[in-house]
């Protein structure tokens, strides 16, 4: 089979298969396929309620609601909370208290493993905790898994996180001596955007992570952890470079907004700055004695 595309090419399904699976797209979300090349099908017609040839009466009988044309009074003006965030609250509380619970690591571990609060998980084949030594005096903090992270339960093992790592070896760290994990614990499929229900229900467990782990000093990977963790809807690129404050829970830790890694593969040309960060969080690091 062929298809066309916008360039003019002509690409073979299993170009195209191709090309979806290496733009993230490689999951199936319907049961059933959908030709788009055929146009929809129609719509059934919604049959109309019959309209009455009675004028409205005062004396219709109160058994006849047919012929009642009563518009009830405007209800009361309140601001509108979608099902959604509803649900998040619920989420958060949950998390909130399996995360409080927890003493140490390995118990929040095993605690975000049984959390059924994210509907991530449903489409996740593993759950991402962390990977590292949590003894590490720095703590980086990423956005999501990847399909490779998904695949293997553990953060940033892709092509992303192999550039972390060269950035990571550049100031002499590794798995020995740095902590890495995410603000979400699940794949987003077809690795779109953490949505912010899904970010309020890890939100608890990623807290409690920070202070068990206590680290000297955080990297905040990308715009989703510096937001989530600094509170701040700023862009990363205005955010970068520049030092924070992790106020939460009594600590108050150093923590360092950095351009992501995929971000860097896909605009090379950051890589400069990027450096500069690394160099930042080293010296950061060596003025803190860690
Ligand atoms: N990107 C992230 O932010 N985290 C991962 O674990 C992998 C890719």
């Amino acid at each position: 089979m062929h298809t066309y595309d916008p360039a003019g090419e002509t690409l073979s399904a299993g170009a195209l298969l191709r090309f979806y699976v290496e733009s993230g797209a490689d999951e199936c979300i319907g049961d059933a396929p959908v030709d788009r090349t055929q146009p929809p099908a129609a719509k059934p017609a919604v049959a109309k309620p019959a309209a009455s040839n009675r004028a409205p009466s005062s004396q219709a009988p109160i058994s006849d609601t047919a012929a009642f044309t009563f518009t009830p009074a405007a209800p009361p003006v309140r601001a509108p909370v979608s099902p959604a965030l509803l649900s998040a609250q619920a989420a958060e509380t949950a998390a909130t208290k399996a995360a409080q619970a927890c003493n140490s690591v390995e118990e929040l571990k095993a605690a975000v493993a049984a959390f059924e609060g994210c509907a991530l998980k449903a489409t996740a084949t593993n759950t991402v905790f962390a990977r590292g030594n949590p003894a590490a005096t720095i703590m980086l903090i990423g956005e999501a898994p990847g399909r490779d992270e998904d695949a293997q339960g553990a953060p940033f093992v892709g092509q992303s996180g192999q550039l972390l790592d060269r950035m990571l070896a550049a100031i002499q760290r590794d798995e020995s001596n740095a902590y890495i994990s995410n603000v979400i614990f699940w794949r987003p499929p077809g690795n779109r955007d953490p949505s912010p229900e899904e970010i309020i229900a890890c939100r608890p467990f990623v807290e409690r992570h920070i202070a068990l782990v206590r680290p000297k000093v955080i990297a905040l990977v990308g715009r989703h952890a510096a937001a989530t963790l600094l509170g701040t809807s700023q862009g990363i690129t205005k955010l970068r470079g520049n030092w924070h404050v992790y106020a939460k829970d009594g600590l108050n830790i150093p923590a360092l907004p950095m351009l992501h890694p995929a971000y860097l593969l896909r605009q090379p040309g950051l890589k400069r700055e990027a450096w500069r960060d690394m160099l930042s969080l080293a010296l950061k690091l060596e003025e803190l004695g860690g």
